[in-house]
């Protein structure tokens, strides 16, 4: 079984050894898996076009890693626990044997329907189990999944879909959001008018709302499954086949789609879920993140199951039918490990105790957060009254890019610091360097957090664009990682994450891109030009903030937001909805035409004095920020 690090003088030692010997200590991981072949070499890499390849010559299917193996010693344990958005319907719970077969038997609906090794298959689906189920039925296949969190608009999911040539789209009718009932198959519609490559739609019933029917394309799930049996050998892929792409925000509106691949990302989900949360035999695990972000990818599906745990799928939300919800559920299913976003406890945390003290929460023994900084009350308030100071909390960072956890506490077995996501893990080469690329030695320091050397589950490139990859991550430092985050490493050798220094906002933890943004607010037809930045909020750490140009008077101001907002819901998604609008006759922008987003965000952030905005003599437009410090007030 894959090492699980027991005490902090194991864990030093095995950092070293990890860092002394790199491809040593992945071997050693790796071969506890089931490989078809074995790897001729461990690693080969170089991070300047980049090129990074793990296991190098392995072939393996990660299902059957997944699932088969599991299948002579704990066939009969549970895999998934499902909990629906409607407290009083049942759950429902796969054993490995149970799952294994329904994801047999949906890998034989893909073939069916012409998908084959290599071809992409879109998600945009509501947390159902289908969803985990069709994800492990794609990798069976070795098709491609890109899943699409089912919030976003039709024009991004369109987008997504373009970029990576789907030739199908799974999804469901529609999806419960507490009381609310959400269109799913009408957002589908509406995407795939644009989108060609698009051959077949899938649809699952699941609220029983009623859809338009397009006999050419669409096909019923359930239908579809009583065409096939349960049998379906493992599709044989290289170690760096592709398995996923997932979409992330980047700073030009169009999204990146990040490619991770089998083996590496096998080895490392597993690796790091084991250790940080400490998994032991029985315990119930539960992330509360949607499988459409990469937390769900590595730490509802991939990860816990590779590991041979059993993993909660939650559909609903954490307020219905009220600000109870996760704590009733934990107490439910007797939750051991219960994994988090920063955004979902600060939401918890303002409607009061009462919702909290009807339960027991003595089940728990380990709680994790990731995402964005948590803040020192919010970090006290869930040690305290979720964790009874009894529980550790992992506070995990890492992105979409990492494919798995980077800097982090091993629960119970390495130190904790409020707000601190502390140490890296084994394999995982932190560095803090200057503005000049230069490394930053020492502690008590501050500086972009890179990487310094390869880890499995890194990313390989973005779809179709190894350039950008390479521009985005890979050009700023030469030979590291960057991450984008600006870090400072403590008197105690702890890392602390500040935030993003670059034109990513993290909003309720989800990353968002300002141009994406802005795009959304440019297709309202009176907008001529629009900046947004985000600003510190107290339930979603940021919210979106954004100066407005618009042609001509305007009558009605709170109308225009209104509808501004609109746009954006409508082409972004409400995820990206601007807490804050305001209208503005010129935007700040250096004399190469770039709009000076610090002094925005100074202002964004309640800052009214000019003094404090830095040099802005060297501005195009120098006298506009006096004017946009006035408009701010009425905000
Ligand atoms: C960005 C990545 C990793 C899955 C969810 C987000 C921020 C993430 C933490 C944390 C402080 C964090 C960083 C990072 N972030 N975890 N524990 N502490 N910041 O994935 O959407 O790719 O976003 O989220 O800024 O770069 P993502």
């Amino acid at each position: 079984m894959t090492l699980q690090i027991r005490s902090l003088e194991e864990y030093n030692e095995v950092y070293k050894q990890s860092v002394a010997q790199p491809e040593q200590f992945w071997a050693e991981q790796a071969e506890t898996f089931q490989w078809h072949q074995k790897w001729d070499k461990v690693l080969e890499w170089e991070f300047d076009t980049p090129d990074v390849k793990w296991f190098v010559g392995g072939k393996l299917n990660i299902t059957e890693n997944c699932l088969d193996r599991h299948l002579a010693e704990r066939g009969d344990q549970t895999a998934i626990i499902w909990e629906p958005n409607d407290p009083n319907a049942p759950a429902k719970t796969y054993t490995y044997k149970e799952l294994h077969s329904e994801v047999c038997r949906f890998a034989n609906v893909l073939k069916n329907n012409g998908i084959k090794k290599g071809d992409r298959v879109c998600f945009y689906l509501p947390m159902v189990p289908e969803m985990a189920i069709a994800v492990l039925a794609c990798a069976r296949i070795g098709a491609i999944h890109s899943v699409v969190f089912a919030g976003f608009s039709a024009s991004s999911l369109a987008d997504r879909i373009n970029d990576a040539a789907c030739k199908m789209v799974l999804c469901s009718d529609g999806n419960f959001r507490g009381k609310k009932q959400i269109p799913v198959k009408a957002v589908v519609d509406e995407a795939i008018a644009t989108c060609p490559s698009i051959e077949t739609v899938i649809m699952l019933k699941h609220t029983g709302q009623e859809v338009a029917w397009n006999e050419k394309t669409d096909k019923n799930w359930a239908e579809e499954l009583t065409k096939v049996d349960n049998v379906c050998p493992a599709e044989i892929m290289d170690s760096e086949d592709t398995l996923f792409i997932l979409y992330t925000s980047g700073s030009t509106g169009k999204p990146k789609g990040v490619q991770h691949s089998c083996g590496g990302y096998m080895v490392y989900t597993t690796f790091s879920f084991k250790n940080v949360f400490q998994y032991q035999d029985g315990d119930v695990y539960w992330c509360t993140a949607d499988v459409g972000w990469i937390t769900g990818h590595s730490y509802i599906v991939y990860g816990p199951l590779a590991a041979g745990a059993t993993t909660v799928m939650f559909e609903g939300v954490p307020t219905f039918p009220d600000a109870g919800r996760f704590w009733e559920v934990c107490d439910k299913h007797k939750v051991n490990i219960f994994y988090t976003a920063p955004t979902a406890i600060r939401a918890l945390m303002a409607k009061g105790l009462e919702y909290v003290t009807p339960y027991k929460l003595d089940t728990l023994k380990v709680l994790g957060t990731v995402g964005e900084p948590i803040n020192e009350e919010a970090w006290h308030w869930y040690d305290e009254h979720i964790g009874k100071k009894n529980c550790p909390i992992v506070d995990t960072w890492w992105q979409t890019e990492t494919g798995g956890i980077m800097i982090s506490p091993l629960a119970n077995i390495t130190p904790l610091k409020p707000t601190f996501a502390t140490l890296p893990l084994p394999g995982i080469q932190p560095v803090l360097v200057n503005a000049e690329g230069e490394e930053i030695e020492g502690n008590d320091v501050e500086g972009y957090l890179c990487i310094k050397f390869p880890w499995p589950s890194m990313i390989r490139t973005t779809w179709g664009d190894h350039e950008r990859c390479r521009n985005v991550y890979f050009n700023r430092f030469k030979g590291k990682y960057f991450t984008g985050d600006g870090c400072r490493r403590d008197e105690d050798g702890m890392y602390r994450i500040i935030g993003r220094v670059d034109d990513v906002i993290i909003v309720s933890g989800h990353n968002l891109g300002t141009a994406e943004i802005e795009n959304g607010i440019n297709q309202h037809a009176r907008v001529v030009e629009s900046a947004v930045v985000g600003f510190p909020h107290k339930i979603k750490g940021n919210a979106v903030y954004a100066y407005i140009i618009c042609d001509g008077d305007i009558d009605d101001v709170d109308a225009l937001k209104k509808e501004i907002i609109g746009t954006v819901s409508k082409e972004v998604g409400p995820i990206a909805k601007p807490d804050k609008i305001q209208f503005v006759p010129g935007l700040p922008k250096t004399r190469s035409g770039k709009i000076m987003r610090r002094i925005l965000r100074k202002i964004a952030g309640g800052d009214r004095d000019t003094s404090n905005m830095g040099d802005i003599s060297t501005l195009l437009n120098p006298e506009i920020v006096a004017s946009v410090i006035e408009g701010a007030e009425a905000v």
